[in-house]
């Protein structure tokens, strides 16, 4: 009998006990290959030695020290880091919990930096479809994915939502990527038109879609043409790298790979890689001189921002990726992950789409490939799968509502990125059983 009220009531959790690489083991000694990093977090997989030394260091010396009264050397440290490697004109780091909290904190540092500039009128967040920005309220709000938006309807603030760029499902037959950029694209200036250019704050996107789609990137220049809409209209572009970010896609922040930088950009996951709850927001020097220059502060806080045991935990994550060279063999075995599953799956009659980037992949079932028909949500197939690659001592990350937060079902993967090849094998081999194992015990396939 439990007194935590779990994520799901039923059934009961296995134990998790240890961690070593990229294994989990559960106390009855019984092994899981964590081919989803939980929710793309352990990016360095588990009982690292370095983070491990790192942590006891700093329990040693100093676990606390509100911020409100004091900095720390190690907080310090880490924003010096993070802004050595940040984006082109971001310039500061607000670090928080976790991602949700780097949502909001985002969303509420646009609004002052309006005030500060005397725009008050600017209010209007518009986000996509098929986005997940956190739990909390404002970053549910600023969320696009239905089904955990719906129970809180009422307690949301106002958000605007235009469709996401989803290559397999909004792409035209025929359509060029570069059209299909702009048609995309232009969704965003037509709401900016429609609400008022000069009452909105801020447009909120994932640069690759995490959990709600499945790992889609965007298509080619769409972030390019975003970022013009965005300056046209003096919108803040608020980039959510929370799951996407730290080196997951392969380079440290996936907006690297479209030629831009935002204004103010959230990371978490990948940033402590599991060993402490970390999130950042970081920000453009304008915004930083606006708060410098007007009120002098951020009308925000948290209890536990800037954690030094949290600190240390992401910096030494950090030194590892840089000094193993990590990201490289994120985008080697990206690669190979890519192609174990295209030479698994490419022929399946239910597989619709295999995508992603780096360590970064999403498989997506389909009922019928012709008409990319899901199968019905009530078979939930994406459950099916992750009960049976637990079965088989596989974890990854499954997920139902892949085309409007009802339909559609597809797989998440995200390895640690000390992952090697044989390890990929094995994860690509046991997501196939799973997959065929799930799909045959079903009741009998129609689209729906
Ligand atoms: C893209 C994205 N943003 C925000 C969040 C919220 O982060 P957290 O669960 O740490 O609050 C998540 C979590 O999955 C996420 O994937």
């Amino acid at each position: 009998m439990t007194h935590i009220l779990h994520r799901q009531i039923s059934p009961a959790l296995p134990v998790a006990a240890s961690g070593r690489g990229i294994e989990l083991f559960d106390r009855n000694g019984r092994a899981y290959l964590d081919a989803s990093g939980g929710a793309a977090v352990s990016c360095l997989g588990h009982g690292h030695p370095d983070v491990i030394a790192a942590l006891h260091a700093q329990v040693d010396q100093l676990a606390y020290a509100h911020t409100g009264f004091f900095t720390s050397e190690v907080a310090e440290r880490l924003a010096d880091r993070l802004i050595a490697d940040a984006p082109k004109g971001l310039t500061h780091v607000y670090l928080v919990s976790g991602g949700s909290e780097a949502m909001e904190a985002a969303l509420k540092m646009a609004r002052q930096y309006f005030l500060e500039r005397g725009q008050p009128e600017r209010r209007h967040i518009i986000a996509r479809r098929q986005s997940y920005h956190g739990n909390t309220l404002g970053a549910l709000a600023a969320g696009g994915n239905e089904w955990r938006r719906e129970p809180y309807r009422p307690l949301l603030i106002e958000t605007h939502h235009i469709d996401p760029c989803f290559a397999y499902r909004e792409q035209e037959p025929g359509e060029s990527d570069s059209a299909y950029a702009a048609r995309a694209a232009r969704s965003l200036e037509e709401k900016i038109l429609e609400l008022g250019p000069k009452n909105v704050l801020a447009f909120v996107a994932e640069t690759v879609v995490g959990a709600t789609a499945g790992a889609v990137p965007p298509v080619a220049d769409y972030f390019r043409r975003i970022r013009s809409i965005c300056d046209r209209h003096g919108v803040l572009l608020i980039l959510d790298e929370v799951m996407c970010g730290m080196g997951r896609t392969g380079t440290l922040h996936a907006c690297e790979q479209e030629g831009i930088s935002p204004d103010l950009m959230l990371i978490a996951k990948g940033l402590g890689g599991g060993y402490q709850p970390i999130g950042a927001v970081l920000l453009s020097g304008a915004i930083f001189d606006a708060f410098a220059r007007g009120s002098g502060s951020f009308q925000h806080g948290h209890t536990y921002m800037g954690h030094p045991m949290a600190c240390a935990a992401a910096l030494a994550v950090q030194e590892v990726i840089r000094r193993d060279n990590l990201l490289a063999n994120v985008r080697k075995q990206g690669a190979h992950l890519q192609q174990r599953l295209r030479e698994l799956f490419r022929e399946h009659p239910h597989v619709g789409d295999i995508r992603g980037r780096g360590l970064f992949c999403g498989v997506e079932l389909v009922a019928d490939r012709a008409t990319k028909a899901p199968f019905p949500p009530g078979l939930r197939l994406h459950a099916r799968i992750k009960r049976e690659a637990m079965a088989r001592g596989l974890m990854v990350y499954p997920m139902g509502g892949t085309i409007d937060g009802t339909r559609g079902d597809h797989v998440l993967l995200a390895p640690p990125f000390i992952v090697d090849a044989a390890t990929i094998d094995i994860i690509a081999t046991r997501l196939s059983e799973s997959v065929e194992a799930a799909l045959n015990a079903m009741p009998v396939p129609t689209p729906s």
